[in-house]
């Protein structure tokens, strides 16, 4: 089987029309909905999205929510409202349909921390492991791997495993090394991070909660170890918003991406929502490669029909395997 690692700057190359000029009386939302009743469209969006992206999304999701929105939808054409490893992975699993995303050059740096030529050899160091890759990573490192996993099922992926299994884990360090802890488990890990939730400040966040005892640290497993420690709720992105919409607490301090912030108002209004400090002069916590979606890019992809996301079908088929995985051992646990 040959992986074709470079997929992904093909599409870019194909990608040609981001100069249009968009007329400034048109209301973008009811042309939005207008687009996708003609083209039988559906968008998806992540948590992480500007809210104008959230509010006119068909459905809006973590990774695994996505994933599975993805593989489910009778759309014909699907607009990927996030970054592009999330767009592809609706790719694999719909091969006859358009997968567009607004902006493709919306990436991950996670994802980027982990070229799959690298990891080949990484892998060819570690005989007999299993190797478990969490989503966010190109098709070529799925192809590589055996399990994929979201946040939301992570741990469910890792106890599915015979306890004498040993097992890699990619690509990130800080998810790895909570799933270590959480599953009592020695795994290799990968030693990739996303440049997001490695930016919390433990000391402005311990300062925080000086300021604010009643409220509690809810954090996302990407985040490093220091503030994973002193959380008193760590989960992926929907268990997050789940946890404040039902805990009996009234205020929190939310360490993950800044979008989040807006699903969690919305469906618990009268929480005190405190973003957690990053460590650097800037307070915002917003993915910049999430945040290259606009609401007029997703208008042009959908008018335009581009930038679409192609593969290799020997790609997509080798990526494919391990997805179908996830998702049988996430239907046997009950997760999705
Ligand atoms: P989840 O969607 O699984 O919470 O992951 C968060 C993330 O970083 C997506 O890029
Ligand atoms: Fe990647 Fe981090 Fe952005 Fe998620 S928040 S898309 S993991 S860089």
């Amino acid at each position: 089987m040959s992986v074709n690692f470079l997929e992904r700057d093909k599409a870019v190359a194909r990608d040609g029309f981001f100069n249009e000029a968009i007329d400034p009386s048109l209301d973008l939302f009811d042309a939005i909905a207008q687009l996708k009743k003609e083209k039988n469209a559906i968008i998806l969006a992540h948590y992480y999205q500007e809210p104008d992206i959230q509010d006119i999304a068909d459905f809006i999701g973590d990774s695994l929510g996505l994933a599975q929105k993805a593989a489910t939808t009778d759309a014909e054409v699907i607009v990927f409202a996030g970054v592009h490893f999330m767009a592809e992975t609706a790719k694999i699993l719909n091969p006859n349909k358009k997968v567009l995303l607004p902006d493709l050059n919306a990436g991950c740096s996670l994802s980027d921390s982990c070229p799959p030529e690298l990891f080949q050899s990484f892998k060819a160091r570690h005989p007999d492991h299993t190797v478990v890759t969490y989503i966010n990573c190109s098709a070529g490192m799925k192809a590589l791997s055996d399990i994929i996993c979201t946040s939301s099922n992570a741990k469910a992926i890792i106890d599915s495993l015979p306890k004498d299994q040993k097992i890699i884990f990619a690509p990130d360090r800080n998810l790895g090394a909570w799933l270590k802890k959480e599953s009592g488990r020695d795994m290799v890990l990968w030693n990739g991070a996303c440049m997001v939730h490695e930016l919390f400040s433990v000391e402005k966040i311990t300062k925080l909660k000086v300021r604010h005892p009643e409220a509690k640290l809810i954090a996302h497993p990407e985040c490093e170890e220091a503030v994973l420690r002193i959380a008193d709720f760590i989960g992926s992105t929907s268990q997050l918003l789940s946890f404040i919409v039902n805990d009996a607490a009234s205020s929190f301090i939310v360490a993950t991406e800044a979008g989040i912030l807006h699903k969690m108002q919305q469906q618990a209004p009268n929480k005190v929502l405190i973003p957690a400090p990053p460590d650097n002069a800037c307070a915002c916590n917003d993915c910049p490669h999430m945040k290259l979606n606009t609401l007029e890019k997703l208008y042009l992809c959908l008018k335009n029909e581009v930038p679409e996301i192609t593969m290799d079908e020997d790609l997509r088929l080798a990526a494919k395997r391990p997805i179908d995985r996830m998702m049988e051992i996430s239907r046997a646990a009950g997760l999705i």
